[in-house]
């Protein structure tokens, strides 16, 4: 029989009564939905609200059932629709009649409200965690590779000299700020939605600080309607995730060039690449790849969420139970990606012979060649033009800037002298990048020390 079953005069049907649980998901919540149970257990009792003997009572129930759950004793039942329900009707089972008084003061609502909430805000450490780790690699293998020049990009085309710890380092800064982003959002989710009750508060004398507290938030929620019936905090957690995926994604896709023929600026480990089933000869970058399409399905889990949530009226509705599998998975998928993909870059090698040749070809010295016209007094507008010509002329006869001949480079601008060969040699290039935040050893230094100040303040 139905907890709620007072008013109906017929059993549910079958049919309905599959399509309405959502235990064989929200089952994840158990230790959240006990955890909230013990504390409104135990503020009943001090409020006075039950006697402290059925508190007491209460509370050995919810720990032995969570021992039960744990060690793998506990079948729950679609019958009692959603872990809420099933874990109540497990406690009366035990407890007889000081079972039915902890509902006393409390809806389902809110406990959903809760325990969801507490779900997703513990599992931010997590993330951040992983996300450290990462940045840690990163900066192990950028100290490395600070003198290591490779061509940097726009539009895929080679630009200007940059050092792979300089390429590495843009990530440690956008996973930092994600670090921050799911901080911020885990200050801000941190307010507690229980004794909102159905939609409406209570006429019990609750303590909802108390409760507040006891569960770790630093305030109960302010408005019952808004308490039990948004959804926002999720939304922000999957927020920030999309963009962490979405920056794990432009990495990925970046590993996979590095590893093509093509490139060949890094090789995977054998331990994190994959082989074909009929050309002997691959070795693929699948780690990558499968992040990359896995970035899809988070935003797929966003937007799944935000579709759900538009145009509901408050306070909660049923198609709110729809919140936590897209949660569920975004949370999993994010937590399954940082750690391999962590390993994944921990564990390459990289090939500083191939950028280095990649870097020679492309005129990535041109904006210096420009430069250097400019700090002998041509303005930068004609220095660039002049530069072009050179380029063309290259072009035409198969060689770089710096194989022009002192003549060949004068029928542009008598202001070349010998001295133009060592400002066009790519380690002097990239050396002379030493604005802030440039590819210069001195700032790449200093972004490394940055992010591993950063990395030790973050540790949770
Ligand atoms: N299983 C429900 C959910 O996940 C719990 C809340 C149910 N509340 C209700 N009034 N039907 O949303």
């Amino acid at each position: 029989m139905k907890l709620w079953s007072g008013r109906f005069r017929k059993e549910t049907d079958a049919l309905v009564n599959d399509f309405n649980a959502s235990i064989h998901f929200d089952q994840r919540l158990y230790k959240e939905d006990i955890t909230g149970s013990l504390a409104h257990a135990k503020m009943l009792g001090d409020c006075g609200i039950i006697s402290a003997q059925d508190a007491a009572a209460i509370q050995n129930g919810l720990l032995s059932i969570l021992e039960d759950i744990e060690s793998g004793k506990v079948e729950f039942s679609a019958d009692n629709e959603d872990i809420h329900l099933n874990i109540e009707a497990l406690l009366t089972a035990r407890i007889g009649d000081a079972g039915k008084r902890l509902h006393t003061a409390r809806s389902r609502n809110d406990q959903v409200a809760l325990d969801f909430r507490m779900y997703v805000r513990d599992q931010i450490p997590t993330l951040i965690r992983q996300l450290l780790g990462l940045e840690s690699v990163l900066c192990r293998q950028a100290k490395q590779y600070q003198s290591a020049v490779m061509p940097g990009y726009t539009h895929l085309q080679r630009a200007q000299p940059i050092s792979f710890a300089h390429h590495l380092m843009a990530y440690a800064q956008m996973f930092s700020r994600d670090v921050t982003r799911l901080e911020d959002c885990k200050k801000r989710m941190n307010e507690c939605p229980l004794g909102c009750g159905a939609l409406a508060g209570t006429t019990y004398p609750i303590d909802r600080k108390a409760t507040a507290s006891a569960l770790g938030f630093y305030a109960p929620m302010s408005n019952t309607l808004d308490g039990v019936s948004d959804r926002d905090y999720a939304l922000e957690l999957m927020g920030a995730l999309s963009i962490l995926m979405m920056h794990l994604s432009r990495f990925s896709e970046e590993v996979i060039l590095w590893c093509s023929w093509e490139f060949k600026f890094i090789e995977l480990d054998d331990a994190y690449a994959t082989g074909s089933s009929i050309m002997p000869q691959k070795k693929n970058p699948d780690v990558a790849e499968l992040v990359r399409g896995k970035t899809g399905r988070v935003y797929g889990d966003l937007m799944s969420l935000l579709t759900t949530m538009k145009a509901l009226p408050l306070a909660y509705n049923k198609d709110m139970q729809e919140d936590k599998e897209p949660v569920f998975d975004a949370i999993d998928t994010v937590t399954q990606c940082l750690p391999v993909f962590t390993a994944m870059l921990d564990t390459m090698t990289v090939r500083t012979d191939h950028m280095r040749k990649a870097a020679a070809l492309g005129f990535i010295n041109a904006t210096d060649c420009a430069d250097y016209l400019t700090k002998k007094g041509m303005p930068f507008r004609d220095a660039y033009t002049a530069t072009g010509h050179l380029v063309a002329l290259c072009t035409t006869q198969g060689k770089t800037l710096e194989e022009l001949t002192l003549a060949e480079l004068q029928t542009v601008s008598p202001l070349f002298s010998e001295d133009v060969y060592e400002a066009l040699k790519l380690e002097n290039c990239m050396a002379l990048r030493d604005s802030f935040g440039g590819p210069a050893l001195r700032e790449t230094s200093r972004q490394i020390e940055a992010v591993e100040a950063f990395i030790q303040a973050h540790a949770n």
